[in-house]
């Protein structure tokens, strides 16, 4: 019997498949189709202090192995989440989950922070300073190292839930904004949000998204975010959690190489619904195959 189970900052999971932000709504939705309690957590859309309608439409494109998105962060609000999307994933979801925190100022970050450091349900803290999606927000906090120490700061000082900081790839140097967050503060690093990236119309001659550009994840950018997973286990200490790209067990293997204590996987549950639980049930037969009797022994074996 291989060994499946991961411990992301002090919690214990029963794997390290976590369907990433945006791509698996607040859970339920998902609930209908299998029992997602079969996920390790999962992290549920990105949510902001104030509702937001987020873009206008169109704001997905389809690309060569890939997507790009410009949702913007649509969400009903942290209250709101608390009073009815919470209550709603209690009745289908019994493992602790993974909040995913946005804003548009420190004010608004901490706020929503110390709202969701109060819910019992909620395990970890995913706090997005990489949108790439929204005006005067999200990635502008991460593409500098003060700016992510800052929110970093402001949020651990109002919670006590374990803190990961999700980074964005827009950048040249990944591993000192991750060592910025780490020492303001931080228990965790998520890493990668999407690629910004754009489509032109051709009959139109303008751009096909709505937001003009937009995000890009899916298998195309795996490599990316190996890279950068893997430069990030080399500047830190706190664990990491790897994602971008990721659609088969063979692809969470290759996150946990590069230093992955848990891989969230985005895009494919787009493509296909059952995408995270096909790969926990295939991640045994991967593990047999590769001579791995437990996912800990090879968290950035790599190096
Ligand atoms: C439609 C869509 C919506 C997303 N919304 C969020 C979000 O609200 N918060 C966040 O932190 N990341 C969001 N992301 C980014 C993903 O969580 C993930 O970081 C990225 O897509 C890379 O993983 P993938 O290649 O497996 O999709 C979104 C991605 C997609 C495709």
């Amino acid at each position: 019997m291989v060994n499946t189970k991961v411990t992301l900052c002090g919690l214990e999971m029963d794997n390290p498949i976590i369907p990433a932000s945006g791509t698996f709504g607040f859970g339920y939705e998902f609930a209908e189709l299998y029992d997602i309690n079969c996920l390790g957590t999962f992290s549920f859309k990105g949510t902001t202090r104030d509702p937001r309608f987020g873009n206008p439409t169109p704001r997905i494109a389809e690309c060569p192995e890939g997507m790009l998105n410009a949702v913007g962060l649509q969400n009903p609000g942290v209250d709101a989440v608390i009073a009815n999307e919470l209550p709603k994933l209690a009745t289908c979801f019994h493992k602790p989950v993974m909040a995913n925190v946005s804003g548009f100022s420190l004010e608004e970050y901490v706020t929503t922070c110390e709202k969701l450091g109060d819910i019992d349900s909620i395990g970890w803290i995913e706090v997005n300073i990489s949108c790439p999606n929204v005006h005067g927000g999200g990635m502008s906090f991460g593409t500098s190292a003060e700016a992510a120490a800052e929110v970093t700061k402001a949020v651990r000082a109002v919670t006590k839930k374990p803190l990961i900081i999700k980074l964005s790839p827009n950048v040249t140097d990944i591993a000192s904004i991750a060592k910025a967050c780490e020492a303001a503060g931080a228990d965790g690093i998520s890493l990668i949000n999407t690629l910004m990236g754009m489509r032109i119309d051709l009959r139109r001659r303008k751009p096909l998204l709505a937001n003009k550009t937009g995000g890009y994840s899916g298998p195309a950018i795996k490599p990316v975010a190996v890279r950068m997973v893997y430069q990030v286990y080399d500047a830190v200490k706190i664990p990491i959690v790897g994602m971008g790209g990721v659609s088969t067990a063979e692809d969470v293997i290759e996150m946990m190489l590069a230093g992955a204590t848990a891989v969230e996987v985005g895009a494919a549950n787009l493509v296909n619904p059952y995408a995270c639980r096909d790969i926990i049930a295939d991640l045994p037969r991967v593990m047999e195959k590769y001579n791995i009797q437990s996912l800990t022994d090879i968290i950035g074996a790599a190096h």
